[in-house]
């Protein structure tokens, strides 16, 4: 097949992970005669650092004339102090919401090998397998009024209104009530119901909503009782719908139980042209020391792949080929454990010779297959 492939790398460690993540993409084209063409563009800091602005129109113009966008990370402290409107991470929301975006898809998994990678006990975290439907363009990240205002005593007030609709709340159900039909057959409702009017909402539509899905289970739990349990006993969970927030906050968290933020992609769909990204952001606190994790990004191409194109085959080849590289005891430093063989994306780095070829990580198991 043929596929035209935006590539948005951003700032920070997006400059880092994105190259690699192309490479398995050429690989996979090769080894599975595809031609997929890739054209980058700016995004976030640096969009603002070269036209002023995080979106701008000629990069949601190519996001829009794409089969699909990958995206890596956007934000830094050069640009913190700018206004909301024009800062990085608004990009992100724009992009999502011009796409129409509103499903984001966040499977948290453990590798087998890396159970010790994590924080938490293996007996806690051995075989989860969640998937956090995260709704995307509604909630509290969008809802109106919003703002700062200066107050007559002088004080400021800062609103955000969280908002859900119906509609918003029904679609979202779908979307995890069809992916839950592909795997146990679970699905946990996240919400706040006990003291948000918007939440009750979300929960009453929900139980509608299951009412066409009578093969899938459907639970309720409080966001607070949510992030207890997922440290608690993660494995409950099969798969986990939320409103912007609470996905938000829950998805960083499940990511921490695979060992590592760095390892959590995602796939933002719902409309013609989705959008792939890891979980994680430009992390500038460790962005240029060649010590940041691609898989991340890496396996939002995978999810690409099956999610835009139905190559299913082809994601999976993905998939095999970051467990060969785990398995072949290649780490980045955030999953690193005695006996493994650091390595970074960076092939100029004198560290590393060209035998470590785990650099690229899993375009090297690719070809060697
Ligand atoms: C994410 C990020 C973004 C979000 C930020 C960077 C705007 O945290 O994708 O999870 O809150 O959606
Ligand atoms: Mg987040």
């Amino acid at each position: 097949m043929k596929a035209k492939i935006a590539v948005l790398a951003g700032d920070g460690v997006g400059r880092e992970i994105m190259p690699e993540a192309v490479k398995v993409l050429q690989a996979i084209g090769e080894k599975y005669q595809h031609s997929f063409e890739f054209v980058s563009a700016d995004i976030g800091g640096q969009a603002i650092d070269k036209v002023g602005v995080p979106l701008p129109q000629e990069t949601l113009a190519l996001a829009k004339q794409s089969d699909a966008v990958l995206l890596g990370a956007v934000g830094g402290p050069k640009w913190e102090g700018l206004e909301y409107s024009l800062r990085p991470e608004r990009a992100l929301l724009g992009i999502r919401e011009a796409l129409g975006l509103y499903a984001n898809l966040r499977p948290a998994k453990v590798y087998p090998n890396l159970v010790d990678a994590s924080t938490l006990k293996r007996e806690v975290i051995d075989g989860i397998d969640i998937l956090v439907v995260r709704e995307l363009t509604g909630g509290i990240y969008f809802g109106k009024p919003k703002g700062i205002e200066k107050l007559p005593n002088g004080e400021e007030r800062g609103v955000n209104t969280e908002v859900y609709t119906t509609e918003e709340i029904r679609r979202i159900g779908k979307v995890a009530f069809e992916a839950a039909r592909k795997r146990r057959k679970k699905v946990t409702s996240v919400d706040k119901a006990n003291v948000l009017e918007s939440s009750e909402l979300w929960r009453r539509v929900m139980i509608d909503v299951q009412k066409s899905y009578p093969d899938v289970e459907l639970h309720h739990i409080y966001v607070d009782n949510a992030a207890m349990q997922l440290v608690r006993n993660p494995r409950q969970f099969d798969v986990m719908v939320c409103n912007n927030i609470f996905g938000d906050i829950l998805s960083d968290e499940a990511a921490m139980l695979t060992g590592s933020i760095g390892m959590l992609p995602s796939a933002s769909i719902g409309a013609k042209v989705g959008l792939f990204e890891p979980i994680h952001g430009s992390a500038p606190d460790i962005a240029g020391k060649n010590i940041a994790n691609p898989i991340a990004t890496i396996a939002s191409a995978g999810m690409m792949l099956a999610y835009a194109f139905q190559l299913d085959k082809e994601a999976e080849a993905i998939e095999q080929a970051i467990v060969k590289t785990l398995d072949m005891g290649y780490r980045t430093k955030d999953i690193q454990s005695p006996g493994t063989r650091v390595v970074g994306t960076d092939r100029k780095s004198t560290r590393l010779n060209s035998s470590h070829l785990g650099i690229s990580y899993a375009v090297f198991c690719l070809k060697k297959k």
